[in-house]
């Protein structure tokens, strides 16, 4: 796909089903993550691969966090079920570490990059997603089981998988005017 006209029309698809990228194709994605822009080359990301069994555990994690944020049932269940809406699930954490030269918002931003690079790496090869967090992303159980340290943050859970509905291919060209300045 022309490099463009994906980053010009691209858009988010939140019905994903099988087949999710797999092998070469995952290995693309997470290549394509690694490959975000990063000041002083600090790798300040890590990427959870949640498939098969690892739905499962986010499903519980999830559930066990809905729990303990005091939701009601069907917050619960909303939770405990929301990993099933695609075959696929990249989470990205910003490991983020004090240094000299680059502050933690850039860290941050650096890991955000990577979450659309990855995006960007699916719809290349004929998949698509979308990037969500949710009110539970930073609760402790959550940022326990992946792992985070005070200083890291979940930046994102990029869905990923077969999109379910055909989107359309051209998007409304967007009024840039009110949101650009020639300085
Ligand atoms: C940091 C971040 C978190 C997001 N979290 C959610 C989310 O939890 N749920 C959701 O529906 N969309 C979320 N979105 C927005 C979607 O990824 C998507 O951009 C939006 O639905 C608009 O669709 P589009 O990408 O086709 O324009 C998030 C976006 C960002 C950048």
């Amino acid at each position: 796909m022309d490099a463009l006209e994906l980053l010009v029309n691209r858009r988010s698809a939140s019905r994903l089903a099988e087949p999710a990228p797999a092998g070469e194709q995952l290995d693309n994605i997470l290549r394509a993550g690694m490959r975000a822009p990063d000041h002083g080359t600090l790798q300040p990301w890590h990427f959870f691969v949640i498939e098969g069994q690892g739905r499962e555990r986010f499903s519980q994690t999830l559930e066990q966090a809905a729990t303990a944020a005091g939701q009601d049932e069907k917050g619960i269940e909303k939770a405990r079920t929301s990993p099933f809406r695609a075959p696929l699930i990249i989470a990205v954490v910003a490991k983020c570490e004090e240094h000299h030269k680059v502050p933690l918002w850039e860290q941050l931003l650096s890991a955000g990059c990577a979450v659309m690079a990855m995006q960007m790496a699916a719809l290349a090869q004929g998949f698509n997603g979308i990037w969500r967090t949710g009110p539970l992303t930073d609760s402790a159980v959550v940022r326990q089981a992946f792992d985070c340290r005070e200083q890291d943050k979940i930046v994102g859970f990029l869905y990923l998988g077969t999109p379910q509905l055909k989107a359309s291919t051209t998007v409304t060209v967007p009024d840039t005017t009110p949101f650009v300045t020639h300085f």
